[in-house]
Order: structure tokens, then sequence, then C-alpha cells
């Protein structure tokens, strides 16, 4: 995909404050806007499957979004350019946690897709194209934003790993 790696290229050279503001904010547009929005597409398709697979995946962000603001974005920042010294098994465990958390939305996002491709049969439907459109641009977006944190936060403090 030829965007996100331009995307991920061009803030390859943030540095970490800039990049948390950055995912911060897109963190508040997930649950503010792109999932009410999501969940209210869905609605006007009458999909209750994605309706509950949406509101369980809204849950489980925001708790990871709420550990990264309040815990691993502060010590990272905090962190930059210095060795980590006593604090480095911490950070170590919370960057792990925060990867693995990253593997199970991955799959989450291989579930949107499927629900996107059943329904790309009716994309005439005028009702069901803009979910489809939704599912798509979220799902680009949410791919993104734990690429970001997992190849320019989270990387260096996980030596052993290769993404
Ligand atoms: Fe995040
Ligand atoms: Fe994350």
């Amino acid at each position: 995909m030829q965007s996100l790696e331009r995307e991920l290229s061009e803030k390859s050279v943030w540095p970490v404050e800039r990049l948390v503001q950055y995912l911060q904010s897109d963190h508040q547009r997930f649950l503010e806007e792109e999932l009410p929005r999501l969940h209210s597409l869905a609605n006007a398709v009458k999909r209750k499957s994605l309706i509950q697979f949406l509101d369980s995946m809204r849950t489980e962000l925001q708790g990871h979004f709420k550990t990264e603001e309040n815990i691993v974005f502060p010590v990272l920042i905090s962190m930059e350019n210095q060795d980590p010294g006593p604090l480095e098994p911490a950070l170590l465990y919370a960057c792990r946690h925060m990867k693995s958390d990253h593997r199970m939305h991955e799959k989450h996002l291989k579930t949107l897709a499927a629900f996107q491709n059943e329904m790309d049969e009716d994309r005439d439907n005028p009702v069901v194209l803009p979910l489809v459109n939704a599912l798509e641009d979220f799902g680009r977006r949410m791919l993104l934003h734990l690429t970001i944190e997992n190849r320019f936060l989270f990387k260096p403090y996980l030596p052993d790993t290769n993404s």
C-alpha cells in the first residue's frame, strides 16, 4: 500500500512529542467521530452483527487508548534520547503489551474488512455505499495509526522484533 508507506515515511522524522500529539488527536477522532459514524451507518442498514462488533471494538479501543495516553506516551516522551536505565523493564513490558493489543486490533480490522467485502456487492444501494467507504477509511487509518506506534514509538524498546 503505497500511500501508507508515504505517510509513514513523512512521520518517520517527527520527534516523539509531535507523534504523540498526532496519535492522541487520532484517538479522539476514532472514538468521537469515526466509530459513532460507523455505528449509525451500520444501524441504517440494520446490520446487527456489525453493530455488536463495533461496540466491542469501541470498548477495547477505549481501554487501549487510555493506557497509551496515561501511561505509555508520557514515559516515552520523558525517555526521548535518554537511556531508560532502571525503567527499562517496565517500558519493555508496556511496549510489548501495546504491541500485542495491536496484533488483536489487526485481526479486528480483518473482521471489519470481511463485513465490508460482504456488502460490496450492494454498493449501488445508497445506504450501503457510505458504510462500505467509511469502513475502508477507518481500516486504513487504524492500520496507519498502529503501524506508527509500533515502528516509531515501541520498536526502539523492542529490539528483538521486526515490525
Ligand atoms: Fe494509539
Ligand atoms: Fe495503540
